[in-house]
């Protein structure tokens, strides 16, 4: 049995979860899930990333205590991981108290290191992303990631010397070249970091809502070294018996808006640190909505939870896997979403399930047959296993619609006994194997798969045809066509 440890983000908590934080975490799920089936021991953190002066202005808004604030966004992102199914072992926040432990602790190991030192930061800070930003990386005067208002800051500060690693993660790339997934994300950090790489200031002053900074406390910690932290905290490092098992991570999911983060800056604080680098970065793309970018001011954040709610979580999940190749932006649309479910998940999987067991009348027991219907499981197993959900999705659906196919050739309310038996055999078999594959991305449909079958939700192991015993009791439709 093999060990795998993903995580997601750990999101700003000014505001709840739109539908960009829920794919994230959906993605992650959808892994997580097919290792555990895979017999994989799975650890799947995800969290909130709740100090920094992003954070503070947004409760300094509401009039609240920023810990008081942020009490009541963490309480929406549980509620929403819970309606949409996400899996995860532990949800961190930065304001748990082991977590600001642990960052001291790493800073005092890359303190050691002596690549700390004392200077001054002259330059531009994006609030929102909690970014420094150089003259050259602005455009049009705005940050290059948001397009919002950057604000001058001038100010003593610590900081890290990743010029110093800039050399050794050049080489780490070129010796693991799957590192970061996809390719072209490797290319841009490579590009980024044969030109000219500057030391990370690492701390901030006059932001309250922070953690001190031990070796100077007139300085807090800047939130994205305290923010990082946490794939480490989480598993108690420096002495957990989590750490020890689980580091370094399986994979990292993030948006591509923060490659650089985990990619460029996260190895080298971990380099400095003398600890193992994670094996993967996998970074998706950006979601808009009907074309647009979200955002509050055009009123066009989508809420993940209301859409869940509406249609259901798994037609959500489906929708998200189903539209787009991960790492590229996609586009979020109702309308799109409802095409999905009335045209592949109504008339494709549910009714399948519906015309096979509403064939299965007389036949009660074990029954066997040739196989008639092929389904790739190496080819789907290895899709997954690669993280090309997309792609496994899309071989699970044509896996679908050969059965359906199946049917319209067989005409079985024509076959005699025995020859319906055996294209039963198929298609209950067909349908336990789908019930697997489906298994990582739609939860609750493939429970309700087995459920009708009556048979147990298998694992990896159970994706061949075999013999088993059927007495399936009918049910509702899986899906509820959209008008
Ligand atoms: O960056 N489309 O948090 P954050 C797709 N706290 N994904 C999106 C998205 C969109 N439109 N909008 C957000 C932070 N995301 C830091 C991270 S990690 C140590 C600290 C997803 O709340 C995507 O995964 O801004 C993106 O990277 C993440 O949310 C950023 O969330
Ligand atoms: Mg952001």
């Amino acid at each position: 049995m093999g060990k795998f440890y993903i995580t997601t983000p750990i999101f700003y908590v000014n505001d709840k979860p739109h539908i960009g934080h829920a794919y994230t975490a959906i993605i992650a799920d959808v892994i997580a899930r097919w290792r555990r089936l895979s017999g994989d021991e799975v650890f799947f953190l995800t969290g909130t990333d709740e100090h920094g002066e992003k954070i503070q202005r947004a409760a300094e808004a509401k009039h609240l205590k920023p810990k008081e604030f942020v009490d009541e966004i963490v309480k929406k992102y549980k509620e929403a991981w819970e309606k949409l199914n996400i899996s995860y072992n532990k949800f961190i926040r930065t304001t748990d108290k082991e977590h600001e432990e642990a960052v001291n602790k790493f800073i005092e190991r890359i303190y050691r290191k002596g690549d700390i030192y004392r200077g001054e930061y002259e330059g531009w800070y994006c609030v929102p992303d909690e970014t420094f930003l150089a003259d050259s990386q602005l455009i049009d005067g705005k940050c290059p990631v948001c397009g919002r208002e950057v604000k001058k800051v001038k100010e003593e500060a610590y900081f890290f010397k990743l010029s110093k690693y800039r050399d050794k993660l050049l080489e780490f790339y070129g010796k693991n070249p799957d590192f970061i997934m996809p390719k072209f994300r490797m290319v841009e950090m490579e590009n980024r970091l044969k030109g000219d790489v500057k030391d990370l200031d690492i701390t901030r002053r006059s932001i309250s809502w922070a953690i001190p900074f031990e070796p100077d406390k007139t300085h807090s910690v800047y939130v994205w070294v305290d923010a990082l932290t946490n794939y480490i905290s989480a598993l108690g490092w420096p002495d957990g018996d989590l750490f020890k098992k689980f580091w370094p991570a399986d994979v990292h999911i993030i948006g591509k808006e923060i490659n650089w983060f985990h990619s460029v800056i996260w190895p080298s604080l971990l380099m400095s640190a003398g600890l193992e680098l994670p094996k993967k970065v996998m970074v998706h793309g950006w979601l808009t909505v009907d074309g647009q970018k979200m955002s509050k001011s055009l009123g066009n954040v989508v809420d993940p939870v209301q859409i869940a709610d509406k249609y259901s979580t798994d037609a959500l999940r489906y929708f998200l896997i189903r539209s787009v190749k991960l790492g590229e932006d996609s586009d979020f649309s109702e309308k799109e979403l409802i095409s999905k479910i009335n045209g592949e998940l109504v008339s494709n999987l549910g009714n399948l399930l519906s015309r096979t067991l509403s064939l299965y009348r007389t036949y009660f027991g074990r029954i066997k047959g040739e196989v008639e219907i092929k389904c790739d499981v190496e080819k789907i197993c290895s899709l997954m296993d690669g993280l090309m959900l997309y792609e496994a999705l899309d071989e699970i659906l044509k896996f679908v619609k050969d059965m359906n196919k199946y049917i319209a050739e067989k005409e079985p309310w024509k076959l005699e006994a025995e020859k319906l038996k055996v294209v039963l055999y198929n298609l209950l078999e067909g349908l336990r194997i789908l019930s697997i594959l489906i298994y990582p991305f739609m939860p609750e449909t493939a429970l309700e798969i087995s459920r009708q079958l009556n048979v147990k939700l298998g694992t990896r192991a159970d994706l061949k045809f075999k013999e088993v015993d059927y007495a399936p009791k009918r049910g509702r439709h899986l899906f509820k066509w959209v008008k």
